[in-house]
Formats: C-alpha cells, structure tokens, sequence
C-alpha cells in the first residue's frame, strides 16, 4: 500500500499528518510512505529526516500518483486528488458538518473518507482520538497565550520591593483543554477556579487542585453526556449561569474558554456587559472562536481590546505547537490505521460491523455512510 502525506495548504497550517516515526512504522507494516517536499517543514521536521525514516520525499504529483491512502490534517480538496488509487482512503480533520460539499465531492471521487474527529469515545479509541490530543496541547498554549498578554506576573512574589499578587484564573468548560488550562495555570502559580455543565468535572476540577465554580440550584448534566460530549442547556440554567459567572469573573484576571456542542454552535458564556464588569488588564482566551466563540466580540485570529480587556482569539491554537501536535496527531493516525492492519496484505482492512469504522467512516462507493451526517 502506498501512502501519501501532503504539504498542508491552509492558512496558518503548520502541522504534518505522519512524522518520520510513524513513517517509519507504518514501512516496517509492508506500506510504503511518500512524503511532500517540504511538508514538515512548520513542525521542524526535514525532507532528509523523512528520508531518513525510509519514506519517499517528492513533488505532489508524484507523491498522490497511486496513492492508496491520503493522510493529510485538515481535509484535502476532492479536485485536488489526481491520480489516486480508486477507492483509497482519506484519513485527515475533515469537519464534515460545516463542509459538507466537499464530503459529496469524496463520494463523487469514489473515495473512502475518514473523518478522524468522529472517532468514538471508547476506551478502545482512546490513542486515536485527534481532538483529545490536539485540545490537550490548545489548553496548555492558550495559558501560554494569556500568560503573554497579561501585563502582570501569574505567581505570587514576595520581594523586598513588596509582594506581586497571584493572578486569579478562570477556565469554563472542562474537558480535554479545560482540564489542561487548569493544570498549567497551577503550574505557573495562578490560583485557578473552573466550571462545566457536566457535574462529572467537579471532582476532577479539584483533583487538579482548583475550586469549583458551579451552578447550584437549577440541574446540570449528571454524570457524562452521550460520548462524554454536553448538549445544549435549558433557558434557566443558562440564566443561573449567566448570573453567577456575572459575580465570579469580575474578580477574575484571567479567563480561559473552552465550552463546545458537538455540531452546534459553540454557548455564549460572557456577554459584553459581563465584560464590563472585569478590571481592565484582564486576559480572555476563547479557544472556541472558531465555533462562534463563547465570548461576544471575540474574533477569529484576532486579539481584540474591549473595555480594557483583552481578548484573545487565536485560530488553530495546537498548531501554534505544531512539532508536538504533529507527533500526537501522527501517532494518533498509526494507532487507528495499524489496529486494523491485515498483516497479509499488508493494508489495513476496515471491518462494516465495527463500532471505530461506523463512527469515522464518511463515504464508501460513491456513497456518503455516515449515520451521523446522513441525520443532519
Ligand atoms: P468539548 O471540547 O466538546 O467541550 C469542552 C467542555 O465544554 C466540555 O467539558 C463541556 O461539558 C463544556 N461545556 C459545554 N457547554 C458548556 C456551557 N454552556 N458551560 C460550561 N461548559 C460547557 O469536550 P471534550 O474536551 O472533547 O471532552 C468531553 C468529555 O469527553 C470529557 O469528559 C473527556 O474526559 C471525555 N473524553 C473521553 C474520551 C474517551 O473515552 N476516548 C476521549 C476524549 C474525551
């Protein structure tokens, strides 16, 4: 089987979708690996050390040109395929809710499609999981981020000019990036408090030694949501929410955003009013800006100054870490590919009845498959 893995074209896309590690295994598995020129190039990574692995570097042309599987991060344009094997497959990002097009463009190409952040939430596709792996290390840098913006210092200081007070940090929604805001917030000495809709958080929120901060008397989603994904919430609770996150982040320095709706747009958590109410200096990461942002006024790749507040709105926040996404977001490609690799003819075969293939599988025969899509 011959892979083929693309120069991103994207704005601002600095990732790469294999690494000469995974490269390497995936040779060691019978395939063979072409590489485009250049395509590790933002993640630090040379043509010579993917030769080095034992792949192919090459122009585009070449490098599609019977090609049996794509690997790419964010979906590749169908028009853009030529010379690929009939039936290979497409393994990147392929956001199949906004860009539905170009799904019916791969059904129309005959391509299989395989959309690697519908990958399920399973204990068995845990090393597979593209958005786990890319939100862990957005929750890091966009501490990083505020961190930058943020005129003061994060950690108490005792000096003999007197002391520096600890900044104050905020992180609502607490999944994946949540969490990891949370603990790199500690990390740098900020005192760290943290809210969800899912009552499951408030444990984990204290395990990383932050406080709670959570709607009290209207009822929050017990337990974990389907998949561990919340769903939208009624008017009255959003209300509650909307009241104590009012008192709460007007005493706060720092505010990271988290909070997604898988196929919805992404909640408002701070309105404009709300921002009046912080002290000027403050810091906003919404790392959801490019879902609708879940705060009013932030701009997608912009950091926008609002009643003294900062707000920051960084697209594509893990490939601003692009070496070490790249290497999660590669491995997290081997470990799905590989699982079901048939050592004989040495190319993964792709059971119908399996619960890791029904959820990513996008379009097969000319067809678009997927439940999840064929139901929007
Ligand atoms: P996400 O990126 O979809 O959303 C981020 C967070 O925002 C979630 O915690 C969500 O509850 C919260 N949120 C949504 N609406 C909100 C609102 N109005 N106010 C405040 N917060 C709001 O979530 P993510 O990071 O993908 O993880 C969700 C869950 O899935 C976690 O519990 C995680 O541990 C679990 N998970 C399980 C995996 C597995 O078993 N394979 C893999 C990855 C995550």
């Amino acid at each position: 089987m011959k892979i083929a893995v693309l120069k991103e074209t994207a704005d601002g896309e600095r990732r790469v979708a294999a690494t000469p590690e995974t490269a390497k295994k995936f040779i060691a598995l019978g395939a063979s690996v072409a590489v485009e020129a250049g395509a590790g190039a933002d993640a630090s990574i040379s043509n010579e050390d993917y030769a080095a692995a034992g792949a192919i570097v090459a122009p585009r042309h070449e490098v599609l040109t019977g090609a049996e599987a794509v690997l790419a991060v964010q979906a590749p344009d169908p028009g853009e395929l030529n010379g690929i094997a009939p039936g290979a497959l497409i393994v990147a990002a392929l956001d199949p809710f906004r860009n539905r097009e170009r799904i019916d463009g791969y059904a129309a190409k005959g391509v299989e499609a395989l959309a690697m952040e519908f990958m399920p939430r399973i204990t068995r596709a845990q090393s597979m999981d593209i958005l786990s792996s890319q939100a862990n290390l957005a929750g890091y840098k966009a501490v990083l981020d505020a961190a930058a913006e943020y005129g003061r210092a994060f950690p108490m200081m005792m000096t003999a000019a007197g002391t520096v007070a600890a900044a104050k940090l905020f992180v609502m929604g607490v999944g994946v990036a949540g969490l990891q805001a949370i603990a790199t917030g500690r990390r740098l000495g900020a005192q760290v408090s943290a809210t969800d809709v899912r009552s499951a958080t408030k444990e984990q929120i204290m395990s990383l030694g932050a406080k709670p901060i959570f709607v009290e008397n209207v009822a929050g989603i017990e337990g974990e949501g389907a998949g561990g994904y919340a769903t939208e919430m009624s008017d009255e609770y959003k209300a509650a929410q909307a009241e104590l996150v009012s008192s709460h982040i007007a005493k706060q320095d720092i505010v990271i955003t988290t909070a997604l709706i898988p196929g919805k747009p992404a909640p408002r958590l701070i309105s404009d009013v709300q921002l009046q109410a912080m002290r000027p200096g403050s810091v906003i990461v919404d790392l959801a800006v490019e879902q609708g942002g879940n705060v009013e006024g932030s701009a997608p790749g912009e950091v926008v100054v609002r009643h003294g507040v900062k707000i920051v709105g960084h697209r594509n926040v893990a490939s601003r870490l692009a070496a070490d996404a790249s290497a999660l977001y590669a491995r997290n490609l081997y470990n799905f590919l590989s699982a079901f690799w048939d050592a004989e003819t040495k190319r993964p075969v792709l059971p119908d009845d399996d619960e890791i293939v029904q959820g990513v599988r996008l379009t097969r025969g000319g067809q678009v498959v997927n439940e999840r899509l064929l139901g929007a």
